[in-house]
């Protein structure tokens, strides 16, 4: 089953990382996205900015399965995945980080990350066998320092400042070889320090690795980005560079006219 997977992502190496074909979610009479039509290609660093309720987090829902389109397809590495449960997704290589916390509290920051290591890796049913795998522990450690929380290592979830459990949740997002994530708005209730942490860890991870980041922040967004889209009311208004994005009248109008959250 595995072989076929590593197949099929091999055989899709050129492909793009994630494609939407005019993809709509209604919520009863209301139209959360309307015929969203965008290209990432693998790799590629994808920010997505607009203001409360435009269908960032919905966009993301779809994306991952959680939640199915009205209408449209959806293709990941070259696949239509439109119809797939969310976890055929993630065994594809596509992970998300979610707008609120949803952390084991009671753990310490290494056992959380070893358990993501080892919630994707094949011998996860086999609850008989408490003892640790060396390469699981390993790649835990790893994923650690990539998030900037090796300090942090045997702390206890729940006693980590509130940007040391966002870090936390990009470390559980790259457990098991990601190709391609979704942050919802990781630097939400950030201090000023904790948003250059971050865009430190986003820069820092390895190149294969795509993502789509929701942000509110332009300074981040466009910081972490080689592209950016704008929603507004479930539609997509405009994508570009960075540089483009930032000198639009009607982006700056937007923005500086306080419609953002
Ligand atoms: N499960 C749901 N049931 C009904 N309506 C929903 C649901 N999820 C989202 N919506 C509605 O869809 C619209 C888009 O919501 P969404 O959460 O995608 O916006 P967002 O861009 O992520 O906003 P924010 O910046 O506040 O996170 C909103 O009007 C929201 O109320
Ligand atoms: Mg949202």
């Amino acid at each position: 089953m595995a072989e076929t997977v590593a197949q099929r992502l091999s055989s899709a190496g050129a492909a793009n990382a994630l494609e939407l074909r005019g993809v709509s979610r209604m919520f009863g009479a209301l139209a959360a996205l309307s015929d969203i039509t965008m290209t990432v290609r693998p790799g590629e660093r994808r920010a997505v900015l607009g203001s409360n309720g435009a269908g960032k987090t919905t966009l993301f829902n779809c994306i991952t399965g959680d939640f199915l389109p009205t209408s449209g397809t959806i293709r990941l590495f070259g696949e239509d995945v439109t119809a797939f449960p969310a976890y055929e997704r993630i065994r594809r290589g596509l992970r998300r980080t979610y707008q609120i916390s949803l952390l084991f509290g009671g753990l310490t920051v290494l056992d959380n990350i070893y358990l993501a290591c080892r919630g994707v890796s094949r011998g996860r049913f086999s609850l008989i066998r408490p003892r640790r795998n060396d390469a699981l522990m390993q790649a835990a450690e790893e994923l650690l320092t990539a998030v900037h929380l090796t300090p942090a290592r045997d702390t206890l979830v729940a006693e980590l400042s509130y940007g040391q459990q966002r870090q936390l949740e990009i470390a559980l997002a790259l457990a098991g070889a990601p190709r391609f994530i979704l942050f919802d708005e990781p630097a939400a209730g950030l201090s000023p320090a904790e948003r250059r942490d971050l865009i430190d860890i986003l820069s820092g991870l390895p190149e294969h690795i795509g993502y789509i980041i929701i942000e509110h922040d332009m300074d981040v967004a466009l910081r972490v980005s080689e592209r950016v889209t704008m929603m507004h009311n479930g539609r997509i208004f405009k994508e570009g560079s960075p540089e483009e994005i930032e000198e639009d009248p009607e982006v700056q109008a937007l923005y500086l006219g306080g419609a953002h959250g």
